[in-house]
């Protein structure tokens, strides 16, 4: 990929950052075989989103979790299946945080890829899909392909057991909250990769940061709401693999020149 004057311009304001923070969307997890929701190969449309919303899931169980298991089993180990790896543009941001150079990460994915990957401070906003929690006694069991094997998973006691990522309808996870925000009201430089922008309150963490003075590198092969309303200052119009390559190529080299 050829350093162009964009990208230039982004790994400057990674170099120089004193406190750089990522956001992350399901397009850094596509080159990991995972579709997004939104766009042409958009889970949203082969999928009703009304499945995901938590009256419905306590309305009618069954259909929301033959959804879920529809779009989410990707990531799922099976017994003849292996998980899908982190690619290379989450291993570029657990690199930047074990350097010093990243502070944390917010990610809006429950795919768990930035933690396997070896980030640290992940903060999961919508929550994630490793356990299940039972709405009648609060049990938390992990998820696993076996554990979700009934059309209605059930906990020992009977009760629903609801995957403990985010449905439409329910709060942020209020620690997570509370670390995004202090995350993008303190950081310099905040690094998105592969969102669109379309869901709040989740949304609205970059342009906090902008408002508090952080310089906006954003990296998507296509504009989004972001880029169009000025909160962009820096876009890069590349897939997250290729694009966090080449800057952490930049940076690091920059970094060798600096000494
Ligand atoms: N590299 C970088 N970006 C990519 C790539 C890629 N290889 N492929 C697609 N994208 C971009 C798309 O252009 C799009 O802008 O990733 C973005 C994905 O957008 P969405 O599918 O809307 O995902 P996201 O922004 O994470 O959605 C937010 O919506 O449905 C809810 O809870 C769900 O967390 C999700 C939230």
């Amino acid at each position: 990929m050829s350093d162009s004057p964009e990208l230039r311009r982004a790994a400057e304001a990674i170099r120089k950052s004193r406190k750089l923070a990522a956001f992350t969307g399901a397009g850094i997890s596509v080159e990991s075989g995972i579709p997004p929701f939104r766009g042409s190969n958009g889970i949203w449309n082969r999928y009703d989103s009304s499945l995901l919303d938590i009256d419905r899931f306590l309305r009618s169980p069954a259909r929301s979790w033959e959804a879920i298991k529809a779009m989410f089993t990707g990531f799922l180990a099976t017994a003849d299946r292996a998980p899908v790896a982190p690619n290379p543009a989450h291993r570029v941001l657990a690199k930047w945080e074990a350097e010093g150079r990243l502070a944390g990460v917010i990610t809006q994915n429950i795919d768990g890829l930035h933690t396997t990957a070896g980030s640290r401070n992940v903060i999961e906003y919508h929550g994630h899909c490793r356990t299940m929690t039972c709405l009648d006694c609060g049990k938390t069991v992990p998820l696993t392909a076996e554990s979700t094997a009934a059309d209605v998973p059930r906990c020992s006691c009977g009760g629903l057991l609801k995957p403990d990522f985010i449905f439409f309808g329910e709060g942020i996870p209020p620690k997570a909250a509370r670390d995004a925000e202090e995350l993008a009201a303190t950081c310099d430089c905040m690094v998105l990769v592969g969102t669109s922008g379309a869901v709040y309150p989740a949304a609205a963490l970059p342009p906090a940061a902008k408002r508090r003075g952080a310089t906006i590198v954003e990296i998507n092969p296509e504009p989004t709401a972001y880029t169009e309303r000025g909160v962009t200052d820096v876009f890069i119009a590349r897939k997250a693999g290729e694009a966090m390559t080449a800057l952490d190529r930049l940076v690091s080299a920059d970094g060798k020149d600096g000494e």
